[in-house]
């Protein structure tokens, strides 16, 4: 993947441009440990890590991308152009109150069934989990879960 391409912010503050330095080298070095991770999974031999770590690659694919649009909002925003950053403004008090509440509670729910469901598969699981990756797995989508409520969550306390 490329280098982070486009340049700093133009007559930013000295904090901006602090900032930009530290979001650009986190999303290169977000960029080296995709780099790793995919010759790791070419390399061995073993199915069994080569599946776990393009799981990772997922994963490490995203992390690239969002500090790339964490830098480049906030040099949108240091450069004053009144365009819209990348990531948006926090809104939902703003635009659809009500709406946003209510898909948000429906969702939130779901997410908390889904907990629940997940921690019931895992002790169905408690048989087979060293002799296969399927444990794992479950586990990983709990903590997945968990980042997801985490994210409604922060929805549902800035709607209030
Ligand atoms: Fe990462
Ligand atoms: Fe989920």
């Amino acid at each position: 993947m490329a280098e982070t391409e486009f340049g700093p912010p133009i007559e930013a503050s000295m904090w901006q441009a602090d900032l930009f330095a530290h979001l650009t080298s986190h999303a290169d070095a977000e960029r080296d440990i995709l780099d790793e991770y995919v010759t790791a999974a070419k390399q061995t031999k073993s199915k069994a890590l080569s599946y776990l770590v393009d799981l990772l690659i997922e994963d490490e694919i995203r992390h690239h991308t969002l500090f790339e649009q964490l830098a480049k909002s906030l040099k949108t925003l240091a450069e004053l152009s009144g365009a819209e950053p990348e990531v948006p403004y926090v809104d939902f008090q703003k635009v659809d109150r009500s709406a946003v509440l209510e898909v948000n509670q429906r969702l939130l729910t779901r997410e908390r069934e889904d907990r629940r469901e997940l921690k019931r598969l895992q002790r169905e699981l408690q048989g087979v989990k060293d002799s296969t990756l399927w444990s794992l797995l479950v586990d990983v989508m709990r903590r997945d879960t968990e980042k997801h409520i985490a994210i409604l969550g922060f929805v549902d306390k800035h709607t209030r």
